[in-house]
């Protein structure tokens, strides 16, 4: 967590400028100073180790987080510009893939991919997302994960393969599995891709727009965890944030950009907040694992059936049948930069099956990390107390998974 007015680089201090960490034995208090800043809203973007977090459904998979705040921060930076700026990605407006609504193209399936879809908005579907009347925001936070990426390397490396075996055990390809034939799969890995860099862009400038009685004159305050797609994402979402500033002639324009103020290790060992890793108990846990295997048994048989049908000397497990529909999602979000061409493996499913797939996915993130695991709500407990210590700027009091310290790699420079 960034700290305000650090100034000697032994002391562990938290956003607030409050000793964070009852460990350490400064005794300078920062406090009185600190209440200048006043948090008006907090930007996280987090991102996990290895499995999803269930949270937003901005991007795919798991990855990492970063927080922003606003107002509580000052000018100078935390982190360094990081080493590459991304380069500037121009915005364009399709009818179906927007800014406000989000990614709504091929909706009848691609909101059907559970945490694989776009981000897309239920304004028009019925769910408001209006402010009551009456209501003033002066406080936002927004925790998001990452932009769509390509599938982890592990999975790649399986998509890979099972296709390649396709390629050789079929003796024909029939219907609507034609392409399979000739398809080369070149799906990079881990890293967001085009679309997934402007989907971050896109919820940058979206953040300014939505909440623009705040951003135009408050800078925020930025958190992510360190893997790369995360921060690759925070960037982005700095970009699309600063030029709708930039944009905005009532802005305050004498301020700093936003930038990525926190930079959170997800490293084994490392007590990140946002990281599931950190709870042994709940790692140990094989529920979510277990339902979907169960509903994926129930599934997959039938799909699997009408898939060999049309490919003599292929036998599909349940989960190549479930890969299958994974490389729809990727396959979409991977080819072209506004995921504007649906990808072929798309059609080889119905309607209905894109449903149970939208089930599938809901059920392993309702019984690995949500309310349907008994140590889900753990992993909201951290993430809770820290804001309240930021808010009510004192020390956090957790003994969870919390970073207690909160600092910043270049602690010597926290910004004042
Ligand atoms: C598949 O794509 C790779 C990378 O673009 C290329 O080198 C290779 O020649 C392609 N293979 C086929 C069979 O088209
Ligand atoms: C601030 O952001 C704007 C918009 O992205 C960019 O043009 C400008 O170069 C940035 N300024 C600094 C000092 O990085
Ligand atoms: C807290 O996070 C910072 C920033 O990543 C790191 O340097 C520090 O070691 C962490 N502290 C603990 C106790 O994990
Ligand atoms: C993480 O927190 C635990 C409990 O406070 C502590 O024992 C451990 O050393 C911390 N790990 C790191 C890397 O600081
Ligand atoms: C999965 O199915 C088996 C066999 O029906 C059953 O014994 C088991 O309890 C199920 N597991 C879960 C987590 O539902
Ligand atoms: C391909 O054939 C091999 C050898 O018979 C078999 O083990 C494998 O399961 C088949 N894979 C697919 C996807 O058909």
């Amino acid at each position: 967590m960034a700290g305000y007015g650090t100034r000697d680089p032994r002391e562990e201090e938290s956003l607030l400028g409050n000793d964070v960490d009852p460990r350490s034995s400064g005794t300078s208090s920062l406090a009185a100073k600190s209440r200048r800043w006043t948090i008006l809203s907090i930007v996280a973007l987090l991102g996990v180790a290895s499995v999803a977090a269930g949270y937003v459904v901005t991007g795919y998979e798991p990855s990492r987080d970063v927080t922003v705040i606003d107002r509580a921060r000052p000018d100078s930076e935390v982190v360094s510009a990081p080493s590459s700026k991304p380069h500037k990605i121009p915005i364009l407006p399709r009818a179906c893939n927007s800014v406000d609504g989000g990614y709504q193209c091929f909706s009848e399936i691609s909101h059907r991919w559970g945490q694989y879809s776009p981000y897309f908005s239920l304004a028009d579907a019925g769910v408001s997302n209006t402010v009551p009347e009456k209501c003033d925001v002066t406080f936002v936070q927004v925790l998001s994960r990452h932009g769509a990426r390509y599938p982890t390397a592990s999975k790649s490396k399986k998509y890979k393969s099972l296709i390649q075996t396709i390629q050789a055990n079929a003796t024909a390809f029939n219907g609507k599995t034609a392409f399979l034939r000739t398809y080369n799969y070149t799906l990079g890995s881990d890293d967001l891709t085009t679309f997934g860099e402007r989907q971050m862009v896109s919820s940058g400038v979206k953040f300014y727009q939505r909440y623009e009685a705040l951003t135009r004159d408050h800078v925020p305050f930025i958190r992510s965890s360190d893997s790369s797609r995360v921060v690759e994402s925070g960037r982005f979402f700095i970009q699309g944030l600063q030029q709708s500033k930039l944009q905005d002639r009532a802005a305050d324009h004498s301020q700093a950009n936003a930038t990525i103020n926190v930079v959170i290790s997800e490293d084994t060992g490392a007590n990140n907040t946002l990281n599931h890793n950190t709870c042994p108990a709940f790692e140990a846990s094989t529920l979510g694992d277990d339902v979907s295997e169960n509903y994926t048994s129930i599934i997959a048989p039938s799909m699997a059936k009408r898939i060999q049908s049309d490919l003599p000397g292929v036998t599909l497990s349940n989960d190549e049948v479930i890969y299958l529909m994974d490389m729809c999602a990727y396959d979409t979000i991977s080819t072209t930069a506004d995921a504007s061409q649906v990808s072929s493996f798309c059609a080889l499913f119905t309607e209905a099956e894109w449903s149970q797939y939208n089930y599938l996915q809901s059920l392993g993130k309702y019984y690995g990390y949500g309310a349907g695991n008994p140590l889900g709500p753990t992993q909201g407990v951290g993430f809770v107390n820290e804001l309240i210590a930021r808010m009510t700027h004192t020390a956090v009091q957790d003994d969870t998974t919390t970073n207690h310290t909160l600092d910043a790699p270049r602690r010597g420079h926290v910004p004042r």
